[in-house]
């Protein structure tokens, strides 16, 4: 039994019509994905902005109805075709924002933030919240004297670890991680990414993380999906994904991350200047005639691609 199971998941939303966007016809934000999770692993959702990792994990934690498909968490349904039955679960599963700057009330003292969880679940007496509190604190390494500050009295990076001492409040089993660290500066990003795998071990926690980074998917994932246009171009272990892509839009993808190392450099030449070429001239065997990818086949045990019927 998978710990998190997705099956042709699609979310579909209403088209008010815009000005390049027919009305009528919907947008297809999630359309039609399958995955599954092992728990204590974290589970890297990469593309482009607007290929619908968001909407994933939005549906995921109940906040976005979905269109049809199913959600298995530990064997149980969260949600089928349109029906939520997330309120049960909603303890299990909890969320990392973007923006740490934004999802913090700005009015709110940190006790009043990170209790917020715990008001809504657990009756805890001030002094015993307090407590809670300051533990959290301690454990995402801020000094137990910071529950009386405001959020702007923080660094980006200590507001993420805020937002995440109030997402493990609850002891969750599944955090959602949508782009954690990319409103931080480069140099804050590592550290608050390594103390998500420091804290993951500890608590045991599932990551479903969402990044349009490849190298911190590289860094930090066990398994990968690769998403274009609401559907998978393909999905894998991280050396499936990175040490042999199959998707023409996944071997882009790789071969636009800029090589640290110098002797790999003329290798990693050579690799754009052949995925370049391979591009231009088979691009479209990759996608239907409508531009979308087909649905996936394994080529292992463990790698999906999206590849046309005739191979
Ligand atoms: N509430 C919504 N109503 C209409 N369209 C939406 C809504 N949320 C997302 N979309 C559209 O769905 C697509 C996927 O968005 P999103 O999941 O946010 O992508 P990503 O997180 O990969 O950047 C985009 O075209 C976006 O404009
Ligand atoms: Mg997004």
């Amino acid at each position: 039994m998978s710990f998190l199971k997705v099956s042709d998941l699609k979310v579909h939303f209403p088209n008010r019509g815009g000005l390049f966007s027919r009305k009528g016809q919907p947008v297809k934000a999630v359309d039609g994905i399958h995955f599954s999770m092992e728990q204590g692993q974290t589970y890297g959702l990469v593309g482009e902005s607007g290929s619908g990792k968001t909407t994933t994990g939005r549906a995921i934690i109940g906040l976005n109805t979905i269109t049809s498909g199913s959600i298995l968490f530990e064997g149980r349904q969260l949600a089928a075709d349109g029906v939520q039955r997330h309120s049960a679960f909603r303890r299990d599963i909890q969320m990392i924002f973007q923006d740490p700057y934004s999802s913090l009330n700005p009015k709110k003292r940190v006790l009043d933030i990170i209790s917020e969880p715990l008001r809504n679940f657990e009756k805890l007496s001030a002094s015993e919240e307090k407590r809670r509190v300051q533990q959290l604190l301690e454990q995402v390494g801020l000094s137990p004297e910071s529950i009386y500050k405001y959020p702007h009295e923080f660094s980006g990076g200590q507001r993420q670890r805020i937002g995440i001492a109030r997402a493990i409040a609850l002891k969750p089993k599944l955090i959602i991680a949508d782009e954690p660290v990319s409103a931080l500066d480069v140099s804050v990003q590592a550290q608050v990414l390594n103390f998500m795998q420091d804290i993951q071990k500890e608590l045991n926690l599932t990551y479903l993380l969402i990044s349009h980074d490849l190298g911190i998917i590289r860094h930090m994932c066990d398994q990968i999906g690769i998403m274009y246009k609401g559907r998978y171009v393909e999905q894998g272990t991280t050396a499936d994904i990175f040490d042999d892509p199959h998707h023409i839009y996944t071997k882009r993808l790789i071969s636009a991350i800029p090589d640290i190392d110098p002797n790999k450099r003329e290798e990693k030449y050579r690799f754009r200047e052949a995925v370049k070429a391979e591009y231009e001239q088979a691009y479209g065997n990759y996608f239907d005639e409508d531009g979308m990818a087909y649905p996936l086949k394994p080529i292992s045990e463990t790698h999906f691609v999206a590849l046309p019927e005739r191979g």
